[in-house]
């Protein structure tokens, strides 16, 4: 099989040191194996700047989602109701979780390349005081469009009620302010650099622990989880071991970098330097400068010319790389992620494979 690195924004390209952990096989009731599990719950409330005494951290197994639909179970009463904001497939995503859960809530919705307007929160908020729970996603991994979530926080907060966040793509890639955010979402293989296996939740305190009771599934009930995991790493139902030593590991890589300031201005950096040069060869990006994000960008098929993906994508995950087809329905794009073992040294790489692609399919056309 064809070796490449990953430019997708999770699972993504993790180091050698990350995947070594994993060769071994880890007893779940093993007390340094459940140690292992309590160093990773406080690493991460330390990474999110958080009060141990006022924040939990609790991991969950399955992919990002099911923490997503874990928080809309465990952190609602039949009282309850959401604003869900949307411009992406993963807002979309919460709104049709909140339809499967039969909660009652209104949607914000505006377009892939735009982000919402803290001054029409505010009007839903006034003209809905029965609503208690804002929810929506920072970095729009659809898009790459980086959502200002502060301002948003702001209007709930005044409104008195609780923000939600799925911080999937951007929690340890871009700095979050934890101080209005009641519960935030992540997972194990996006900016910290672990392996799929996992999800992780950020919350309050005091919001989980008065959560008994609410979850309508058991496996996803977070409080259960909470309450299982908080008397010493013990994972509730089968724990993905392999999984959670990687993170482990990853995680030590993690500070040894410089923790989140210095993942964010690298990925920055790929992301300068890679839109730059695209827009050297004459593509466009798709979300507008002041609000593209640096985990992944997404760019507009060249005007004028017959484009096939497939065609583009085979030539260069032969050349060791590998792109994402893009996600939205009205416009022909693709993706490119920068998360991940990925350095500035990949994206001028990949730019000169652009490029070489170009100019043969010029030298075909003529
Ligand atoms: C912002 C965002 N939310 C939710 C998800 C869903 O996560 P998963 O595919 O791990 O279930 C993703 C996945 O990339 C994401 O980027």
């Amino acid at each position: 099989m064809t070796q490449y690195k990953l430019l997708t924004p999770g699972p993504l390209t993790v180091t050698d040191r990350v995947r070594q952990a994993m060769n071994f096989d880890y007893c779940t009731w093993d007390e340094d194996y459940k140690a292992v599990t309590q160093e990773i719950r406080q690493k991460l409330l330390q990474i999110a700047q958080v009060d141990p005494d006022r924040y939990t951290s609790v991991l969950l197994q399955g992919s990002g989602s099911y923490a997503v639909e874990a928080c809309l179970s465990t952190f609602s009463r039949p009282d309850t109701k959401f604003l869900i904001l949307s411009n992406g497939k993963y807002g979309e995503r919460i709104l049709q979780m909140a339809d499967y859960q039969k909660l009652d809530y209104e949607a914000y919705k505006v377009a892939y390349d735009e982000v919402h307007d803290p001054q029409v929160v505010a009007c839903l908020l006034d003209k809905n005081p029965d609503i208690s729970h804002v929810m929506m996603v920072h970095s729009e991994t659809t898009s790459g469009i980086l959502n200002p979530i502060a301002d948003i926080a702001q209007v709930a907060k005044d409104h008195n009620c609780l923000f939600f966040v799925d911080a999937m793509s951007s929690f340890g890639g871009v700095p979050i302010d934890m101080g209005p955010i009641d519960a935030l979402i992540t997972s194990a293989n996006k900016c910290i650099q672990g392996v799929p296996g996992f999800a992780i939740v950020l919350v309050r305190k005091d919001l989980i622990e008065s959560s008994k009771g609410n979850s309508s599934t058991l496996s996803l009930d977070l409080f259960d989880q909470y309450q299982e995991m908080a008397r010493d790493g013990k994972w509730r139902y089968t724990s993905p071991t392999h999984v959670v030593m990687a993170f482990h590991e990853a995680l030590k890589e993690f500070e040894e970098r410089g923790g989140v300031a210095a993942q964010h201005a690298r990925y920055q950096k790929n992301q300068e330097l890679l839109q730059e040069g695209m827009e050297d060869l004459g593509f466009k990006a798709y979300v507008p400068r002041e609000h593209q994000g640096p985990i992944i960008t997404t760019f507009l098929y060249p005007e004028g010319q017959a484009w096939d993906f497939q065609d583009m994508y085979h030539y260069i995950k032969e050349r060791g790389y590998v792109i994402y087809p893009g996600k939205l329905t009205d416009v022909d794009t693709f993706r490119i992620g920068n998360i991940g073992e990925i350095y500035p040294e990949d994206i001028t790489r990949v730019l000169d494979i652009f490029k070489a692609y170009m100019e043969e399919k010029d030298n075909d056309r003529h």
